[in-house]
């Protein structure tokens, strides 16, 4: 990247250190900090983003000489870029993800701990001349509109040009952000790909080190350091690491909710606008959820965020959402026209796509794309592929990085400063059976006993094996960077300090239920929008319920299911509670709670064993 900090050297945001840190803030935390890690990496020089358009094109450009990027053809997809990672980097790596807490239980069984001194030591030995022959960028960023009381700031350190552009789509970014930082807090966040080039080594296009890979936080001193990885989800740290992990830590001390959540406006035909949040695991159609096109007619579904939501009580006792983001880093396969137009409306220009395969003409595809695969690609491997090759020619967490703002269904909300006012929160995950289709909470305490034992197959967006059951409390189980136990008792808290009759409505949704013979019942989709309205009547108190033991599942003839070819035999199969199954499942909880350990908060095991009770009476 040479040829860009020349470019941009003599200009204004170029620099080669100290003199130039000076000129662009006049934050001495920020300056001295951004020199002593200079002095640490030994970048061969630094670079502070501007965020500029210009600054982008630049880096961009360079990446394509260097390999990194191919730029995609510009009549089909303007301003975008495909980038092939090496195929030891392509998901977040949970077992090299740490929390460094002074004391071993605030980090809680669900995390991997470290010792903060001992893991700083063995950091700087890690990070110590990492960049050489490598350009330190600097980039301040927000999460979450400039200027928002809900938002907060974070600069971030990297010898990585593809984590600046990811950045720069991601995230609200820089020097707007540097103007508002001022004098006041942001979070550090360093980050290296970790592959230092000796005088005169070549580079290649996706430099990272494997066999090294750390993904550091460090909840007391609000920090993030970052090693070896440049996938997004290990390196675009203001997303999973600061929105989630830290922020984690910074809402339950300051007294509000940093949630793995997606946020959406509902409007039904006529009626009044209500907003939505809803947590999901990873790759479990949260994106799909967040800007669906409702198969009811007259409804309206509006996207606010599709991975992250911080909520905070607002003066009139409701609680308000922002989304912290500022663009889509979803999972392409299985995004279409069919499952997502809106997603793919929202990538049509202006993005960058990451493990995807390449049509001759320079377009990209993957699985699900479209119902037949191109004749011919070049697949995610840069190998030469056709369909029945008996290889996936995109990864299958392959991802897209698009502007929100590109969203055709983005909410005219989506950036108000104030967030969106919540009525109602969704759990849910993959569970091909024992889970309902839909059930409500009785009320706040329950529904945080149901997010604390939310459960999900797993998929390809984290390393590991796909396919199994875990249990992920919130779909927050990667993502909260304190003791789950605490965190439990965060929401318990949160539930008391609303103001009465202000605390949102909490439902539970499993859209893969499947039959005895493995057919999902559910159509999903654009027909998910039949249960959001059966959450909007009962909010309005016009939708009926029946009491279950694990609380409130639709009344018969109550979930309009017109128009689709579901018996009654198959809704009852869809909002089934199998007394047999949930006792066992009920065993499965309690092992949970006991894994998580003592400091689960006494009502989550009183709510437990009243489960049982109802369960028991039937
Ligand atoms: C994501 C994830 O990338 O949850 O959003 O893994
Ligand atoms: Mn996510």
């Amino acid at each position: 990247m040479a040829g860009f900090s020349r470019a941009l050297g003599a200009g204004a945001c170029g620099s080669e250190g100290k003199t130039r840190a000076g000129q662009m803030t006049k934050n001495g935390k920020l300056s001295e900090w951004v020199e002593e890690m200079r002095q640490l990496c030994s970048p061969e020089r630094v670079h502070w983003c501007d965020g500029s358009r210009e600054e982008y094109d630049l880096l961009c450009s360079e990446m394509v000489r260097a390999g990194t990027f191919v730029k995609l053809n510009e009549a089909k997809r303007p301003n975008s870029y495909l980038c092939l990672s090496d195929p030891s980097d392509v998901a977040r790596t949970e077992d090299r993800t740490f929390i460094c807490c002074k004391n071993k239980d605030d980090a809680g069984t669900t995390n991997n701990w470290r010792d903060p001194d001992e893991m700083k030591a063995m950091l700087r030995g890690l990070f110590r001349g990492c960049m050489r022959g490598r350009t330190l960028y600097v980039i301040p960023f927000s999460m979450g509109p400039l200027g928002s009381e809900i938002a907060h700031i974070g600069v971030e350190l990297t010898d990585s040009p593809y984590v600046v552009c990811n950045m720069r789509i991601m995230t609200r970014m820089g020097r707007a952000v540097l103007d508002a930082l001022g004098q006041g807090e942001f979070v550090p966040c360093l980050h290296s790909v970790g592959a230092p080039l000796a005088p005169g080594q070549k580079d290649v296009p996706w430099p990272c080190n494997a066999g090294n890979k750390a993904i550091v936080h460090f909840p007391e001193e609000r920090a993030i350091w970052s090693f070896g990885s440049g996938y997004g989800g290990n390196a675009l740290l203001g997303k999973k690491c600061f929105a989630l992990r830290i922020a984690s830590v910074m809402a339950r001390d300051q007294g509000w909710l940093a949630e793995h959540m997606l946020i959406l406006g509902l409007t039904p035909p006529g009626g009044k606008k209500v907003y939505v949040a809803a947590a999901f695991p990873s790759a479990c159609g949260k994106t799909n959820l967040a800007m669906m096109n409702p198969a009811l007619p007259g409804w309206k579904v509006e996207c606010v965020g599709d991975d992250i939501a911080w909520m905070k009580f607002g003066p009139d006792g409701r609680l308000y959402a922002i989304n912290p983001e500022y663009g889509f880093f979803g999972v392409a396969p299985g995004t279409s026209m069919q499952s997502n137009p809106n997603a793919m409306l929202s990538l049509g220009a202006n993005s960058i796509f990451t493990n995807v395969a390449m049509t001759p003409d320079r377009d990209v595809w993957w699985e699900g794309m479209t119902e037949k695969a191109p004749p011919r690609l070049t697949s995610w491997l840069r190998e030469e592929w056709s369909p029945g090759c008996g290889k996936k020619a995109a990864h299958p967490n392959a991802r897209f990085t698009a502007p929100a703002g590109q969203c055709p269904v983005i909410d005219p909300d989506w950036e108000n400063p104030r967030g969106v006012p919540i009525s109602a929160i969704m759990f849910g995950g993959r569970r091909p059976s024992t889970v309902p289709l839909v059930f409500e909470a009785f009320n706040w305490r329950h529904g945080t006993f149901l997010g604390s034992i939310q459960s999900s197959e797993t998929t390809a967006a984290a390393a590991g094996a796909v396919g199994m059951v875990r249990r992920d409390p919130m779909a927050m189980l990667p993502f909260c960077g304190y003791n789950m136990g605490d965190y439990f008792a965060h929401w318990l808290r949160m539930g008391r300090a609303a103001k009465a009759g202000h605390q949102p409505a909490i439902y539970y949704v499993n859209w893969f239920r499947k039959s005895a013979e493995g057919e999902w019942l559910w159509p999903g989709y654009g027909d998910n929008v039949r249960v959001l309205k059966w959450i909007v009547g009962r909010l309005a108190g016009t939708a009926g319920a029946v009491d279950t033991p694990i609380g409130r599942v639709p009344a018969p003839g109550a979930l309009d299911v017109s128009g689709l070819n579901i018996g009654r035999a198959e809704m009852d199969e869809l909002l089934k509670v199998d007394a047999d199954a949930w006792l066992s499942e009920a065993k499965g909880i309690a092992e949970h709670y006991g894994k998580i350990g003592e400091r689960v908060p006494r009502e989550m095991h009183d709510e437990l064993a009243a489960m049982e009770r109802r369960l028991r009476a039937r």
